[in-house]
């Protein structure tokens, strides 16, 4: 947890955001695993983790625009728990932690509310996404589950997004913590991959103790396959085979609840072969080119195309792609190849804030999603402003059913190499991904560089593990 004049400021920004009525911020619950009482690890919900520190399942916090007062409702621990748990600090002993003079027991919380309604008072909330959530403010709010998520407030997500974009110093200071702890995931399985036979679990298992030794939890289900071509691949049993390029795409959180979220792609044994390495250095280019791009004022949109033009080039050198490389970019033939976008916001959700929609995250008046295949996944797409942290991560994949579908569509035919392309179906995919913050003056890339270049990676590779 910050100091509590972190979250004491927080709450003071938002009160200027918003004119009336309260915000009602529930923290998360234990959720269990296959019996009530066997519970998966706690992850506080994390705009209340932003708004108030607490790591405490069953709590909320209310913030009161009309009266300037803050609130947490909590219930205090009794013998039971202290024999289970060891002794637990006061309710309000928590709440001054993070600045809040104002506290209650949770079962009072019905009541409070009812109050406020009363009131005729407006009570914003963000969209729920556990069933819990969406359960307890049905409850307090008298609306059916169904209602809920709806009813959201736009005007304190719009006000949440405003903050929470913005990154001070002290959470890129978390951030970096997390990509210097991926940066041992990566090595590890790096090191781990150079020796061929192994089955990827035994690498992704690793990896996810070294988040958990280091740091908190894994921020978002490991990616590992040497089947790179699909893109969100979670099996992780296959055997390692010389010839195929490993994709991890893995980062962890910490203590704070701020995440990293880095990929890499090596060659199984340790050494690119030729063909591996000339699709690899396209796809590095364009990571290179595209960070290397970023500045406040630029829409992340133009350095999304500005990627794929790269990839265009590099692919039409390899004989995979032809004709003019702008054209190409704007029929979309690179989603072929990748169909997905440049990247993400990134803070205390590895796609930040993304349960608030992601149109009120990545997109604004002035920046409207595209809606055709590939650039339609683009999570970011508008203006970069100075504090803002984000993925870079482009790839090439060569997805055997999206080829065949394209070439019997009969698309990009002006574009494409289709008779080329087939012969890379046994290929998988690449994917390179790195964190940066975008600084006055650009950009920096943060924490401990994780090698990336041909030369880097097979040096780490021929260390084997
Ligand atoms: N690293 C996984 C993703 O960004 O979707
Ligand atoms: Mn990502």
């Amino acid at each position: 947890m910050f100091n509590k004049e972190v979250y004491t400021k927080r709450r003071e920004l938002l009160k200027k955001e918003i004119k009336s009525g309260i915000a009602l911020i529930l923290g998360n619950v234990d959720a269990s695993f296959n019996y009530p009482a066997n519970v998966y690890h706690f992850r506080q919900d994390s705009h209340f983790s932003y708004f108030f520190g607490l790591e405490n399942p069953g709590f909320a916090g209310v913030i009161d625009f009309d009266n300037d007062k803050d609130y947490i409702f909590g219930n205090d621990f009794d013998i039971d728990d202290v024999i289970w748990m060891g002794v637990q600090p006061k309710v309000a002993d928590l709440a001054a932690k993070a600045g809040v003079k104002n506290t209650a027991q949770y079962t009072e919380i019905a009541d409070f509310i009812a109050a406020i309604k009363n009131e005729g008072r407006q009570i914003h909330f963000l969209p729920p996404y556990r069933g819990e959530t969406i359960i307890e403010l049905s409850s307090l709010l008298g609306l059916t589950n169904a209602e809920v998520k709806p009813a959201a407030s736009m005007e304190l997500i719009k006000a949440v997004v405003k903050l929470k974009e913005i990154k001070s110093d002290a959470e890129v200071a978390e951030i970096e913590k997390a990509v210097d702890i991926a940066y041992e995931m990566h090595t590890t399985s790096m090191r781990m991959a150079a020796t061929p036979g192994r089955v990827e679990q035994e690498i992704a298992g690793t990896i996810e103790g070294i988040s958990l030794a280091l740091g908190g939890p894994v921020s978002f289900p490991i990616i590992l396959s040497q089947d790179g071509q699909t893109l969100h691949n979670h099996h992780h049993d296959k055997v390692l085979e010389v010839g195929r390029m490993m994709v991890t795409d893995a980062g962890a959180e910490t203590h704070n609840n701020y995440t990293s979220d880095i990929t890499r792609t090596v060659p199984v044994g340790g050494k690119f072969n030729e063909r591996q390495a000339e699709i690899y250095q396209i796809v590095l280019d364009a990571n290179m080119a595209a960070i290397d791009a970023i500045k406040p004022g630029l829409k992340y949109r133009e350095i999304h195309f500005l990627a794929c033009g790269v990839i265009v080039d590099g692919l039409k050198k390899a004989g995979i792609m032809k004709g003019n490389t702008k054209a190409a970019v704007e029929a979309g033939a690179h989603t072929l190849f990748m169909p997905h976008g440049l990247g993400h916001q990134m803070g205390m959700d590895v796609h930040d804030m993304e349960g608030l929609g992601e149109n009120n995250v990545g997109y604004d008046e002035d920046t409207v999603r595209a809606t055709e295949f590939g650039n339609a996944y683009l999570r970011l797409g508008k203006e970069l402003k100075t504090g803002f942290v984000l993925t870079v991560e482009p790839g090439i994949y060569f997805i055997p059913d999206l080829i065949d579908k394209f070439r019997n569509e009969g698309k990009y035919m002006d574009f494409i190499n289709y008779d080329k392309v087939e012969t890379y179906k046994d290929f998988g995919g690449i994917r390179i991904e790195d964190d940066i913050l975008v600084t006055e003056g650009g950009y920096r890339v943060l924490g401990k560089a994780i090698p990336k270049t041909i030369k880097d990676i097979e040096d780490v590779m021929s260390n084997p593990l």
